[in-house]
């Protein structure tokens, strides 16, 4: 019965030709392996966020008066809502460290050169709606940390001359973090950054079908260049991604879900530090509010350089070599190995992000 309904529906969409055309018949590198899943474990992760996230939205209140409590009742009260707000919560954490590896991994392949520029730029507008999917959140359960780490994140564009105040004004709507801005980043959290995010991420998706993967040089090999054109290859020699990368990939679909359920399990306040079990006070001021761990480095970076605005400008340059860098390196090959200068900022990159990190733990 279900066959001949399958049947019938196949007849009118083709799915059946689809899945062999796009999927069993096309050949990805045969040396794609673990690190070429991150972009389909980050599209799976970002799912998870959307369907816990339409199950929050039917519990929580975006009021000062009855957010917090809000929360406190889907964590407490309602079945299985402490199961939905964890696996929303650490799941943004484990998003941003699969987006971040994700971004690391195509670099070190060169992944972004031509035809795949684009690629790498829709990539970052990614990057920097889910940072601001990630602000927005964090002010939601309007609890001491939400509401102080807000304040302190919407000074920063006070430091620009001119603007900066009416900048900082216009994001809060007023002087202060106040119901204003709750009802502002909720309506970005939860429609306006999530409609981009979907516009973007069809247009990721599009250009990866259209461009296809990229090719991946093992060790010292010479650099594979591809036939030129921008259609997608199939490369020859290669695997089918239906079933073997796919089958990796839903490995480490269960790798990552078990890393989720073992920090919600095991840790659960890992990322609940004591003040985020505080309902926010704007009249007191923590002692010490530290920013998410993916923005410690540019936060212990603003501290270091004492002049705030030249501060912010060197972080707006390194974020806009990062967004262009695929027009800036226009070297052929694809072998970083063969760039020593180009891998040796990579790592320093690499270390220096991680001792800001440290540093902005302090
Ligand atoms: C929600 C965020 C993102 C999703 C869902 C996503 C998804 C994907 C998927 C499924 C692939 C193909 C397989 C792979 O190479 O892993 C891919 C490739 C790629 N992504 Fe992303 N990505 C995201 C963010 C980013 C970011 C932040 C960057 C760079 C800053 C980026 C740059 C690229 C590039 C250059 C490729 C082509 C590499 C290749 O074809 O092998 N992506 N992405």
């Amino acid at each position: 019965m279900l066959n001949s309904i399958y049947s019938w529906v196949d007849e009118r969409i083709g799915l059946e030709e689809l899945i062999r055309k796009e999927l069993k018949e096309y050949y990805v590198p045969r040396e794609s392996n673990v690190w070429s899943t991150l972009g389909f474990l980050t599209l799976v992760a970002f799912l998870i966020q959307a369907v816990t996230g339409i199950f929050l939205l039917t519990y929580y209140i975006p009021h000062p008066d009855y957010a917090y409590q809000s929360i406190q009742k889907i964590m407490n009260v309602v079945p299985f809502g402490w199961l939905f707000r964890s696996v929303h919560l650490v799941g943004a954490n484990l998003l941003v460290v699969l987006l971040f590896l994700h971004g690391l991994i195509v670099f070190y392949r060169l992944s972004y050169k031509r035809p795949r520029e684009l690629n790498w730029v829709s990539g970052v507008f990614l990057f920097f709606v889910i940072m601001l999917l990630c602000v927005t959140g964090y002010l939601l359960p309007w609890s001491q940390l939400s509401y102080w780490s807000t304040t302190i994140l919407t000074a920063i564009p006070t430091v620009l001359p001119g603007i900066g105040d009416y900048i900082s004004r216009f994001i809060k709507g007023g002087d202060f973090v106040s119901g204003v801005t709750l009802n502002r980043f909720f309506a970005f959290h939860v429609a306006i950054l999530p409609f981009f995010l979907v516009l973007l991420g069809a247009l990721h998706i599009f250009l990866i079908w259209r461009t296809g993967y990229a090719p991946i040089v093992k060790g010292g090999n010479e650099s594979v260049e591809e036939a030129g054109g921008y259609r997608r290859q199939g490369y020859e020699g290669g695997i089918p991604f239906y079933p073997d990368l796919f089958r990796k990939n839903m490995l480490m679909v269960f790798v990552f879900l078990t890393v989720l359920f073992g920090i919600i399990t095991f840790k659960p306040d890992l990322f609940l530090p004591a003040y985020a079990h505080i309902q926010a006070d704007p009249t007191s001021t923590p002692l010490l509010i530290r920013p998410p761990w993916y923005f410690l480095a540019p936060y212990a970076l603003i501290r270091a350089i004492p002049n705030k605005f030249l501060g912010i400008s060197v972080q707006v340059i390194l974020l806009a070599l990062f967004f262009f860098w695929p027009f800036i390196d226009q070297r052929p090959g694809r072998n970083i190995r063969k760039r020593p200068i180009l891998l040796g900022a990579f790592v320093v990159v690499i270390i220096t992000w991680t001792v800001l990190t440290i540093l902005g733990r302090l």
